[in-house]
């Protein structure tokens, strides 16, 4: 196994910072004031040979479903990676929505799974006709990799769509693999995880976006019964177990979730509102309006590409936006909305001169 380069990963690791920076797709962290946690009681060592128990219970209760069920992992992209060498052998066919982070194209492929596309077409709304993936599959194929809400468009599937798709891929004993790392933006009936919809879907969640807790790498993969030891032999193999200080610090934090969600909220409603409107109101632009997080995947109507604009962007207007190439889509740029107001909004002004200077 050899890794390739991750383009865009090592964009977004070294690209310094623009002041309208408008290419994040989490909020900014919380200070430690809010969280109100005692770093004294936090232990250095203890026991926590699955997962810190309290952690596990926390995230289970959340998902309706059993600690036992539970893995946890260093974020989803962590997760990622487990499912993957967990369930997959050099040769299995996989299938992965297009566009797509990344990484779910990326891991599978260099463990040696042979991969096709499902479109998630701008003009259908990023939506995924069952019978469209019926054709997609094959005997061998063991997973279908999914973003919900979808990385970079910020759509939604519903849990029934959802359910139709793993009804579908039941039919050759594939699993869906449901990454809902932005689902956290949006909790409650219609954002409630689709694990347990059917038992072939996995799904994975983190802290990382909807709360700016990305240092903590707390994330999580809710996994069908029969898939445990799977999983735990993967873990066995590739970390063993995790950070036991950031295990007990994200248990400690669970309970906080919902206020944070909330204080976030009044930040990111008002900013999709302003989005909107100049979406609206800008004939160069089109897009499939997000349905919650803070990401949005406009396209450019006529000439130029989201690369021309980002650079633009960045090169005369200090902002920047991710080139929609990093998605495979080159008309588009991904457009992240969580920033304070004042910093969108002179985004927003710089977007709207750029994309009169292509
Ligand atoms: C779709 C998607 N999944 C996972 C991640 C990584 O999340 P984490 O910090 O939980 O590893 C990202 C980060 O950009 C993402 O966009």
């Amino acid at each position: 196994m050899k890794f390739p380069p991750f383009e865009y990963m090592e964009w977004a690791k070294l690209i310094p910072p623009a002041a309208n920076n408008l290419s994040r797709s989490g909020v900014a962290a919380p200070a430690w004031d809010e969280l109100g946690i005692d770093l004294r009681e936090v232990a250095l060592y203890g026991d926590h040979p699955y997962g810190y128990e309290p952690l596990l219970q926390a995230i289970a209760a959340r998902a309706g479903t059993v600690p036992g069920n539970v893995v946890i992992a260093a974020g989803v992209s962590q997760a990622i990676f487990l499912t993957a060498a967990a369930l997959l052998e050099p040769g299995d066919h996989v299938l992965v929505e297009r566009p797509a982070y990344e990484p779910l194209l990326s891991v599978p492929r260099v463990l040696g799974a042979e991969i096709s596309r499902i479109e998630r077409r701008f003009e259908d709304g990023y939506k995924i006709d069952p019978d469209r993936l019926a054709e997609s599959l094959t005997p061998r194929t063991k997973l279908i990799l999914l973003t919900n809400l979808h990385n970079p468009s910020g759509t939604f599937l519903t849990r029934e769509e959802i359910g139709a798709l793993a009804a579908v891929a039941g039919r050759v004993g594939a699993h869906v693999f449901i990454d809902e790392v932005y689902l956290e933006f949006m909790p409650g009936p219609k954002g409630g995880t689709a694990y347990g919809m059917a038992d072939n879907i996995i799904a994975a969640g983190s802290l990382t976006k909807a709360y700016g807790l990305a240092g903590l790498r707390c994330g999580w993969i809710l996994t069908p019964p029969p898939l445990v030891p799977l999983f735990r032999h993967a873990v066995d193999h590739i970390f063993v177990e995790n950070v036991f200080m950031a295990e007990q610090i994200a248990a400690r934090i669970f309970p906080r979730l919902a206020a944070l969600r909330l204080r976030n909220q009044a930040i990111i409603g008002p900013n999709h509102a302003r989005v909107a409107a100049f979406m609206a109101g800008e004939p160069r632009l089109e897009w499939v309006e997000p349905y919650g997080g803070i990401i949005a995947f406009p396209r450019l109507k006529s000439s130029g590409s989201g690369d021309e604009l980002a650079r633009l962007l960045k090169e005369r207007h200090q902002t920047s936006v991710v080139p929609g190439r990093f998605f495979e889509e080159s008309r588009h740029f991904r457009l992240g909305f969580g920033a304070p107001p004042e910093i969108l909004e002179s985004g927003l002004k710089a977007v709207g001169r750029a994309l009169g200077e292509l």
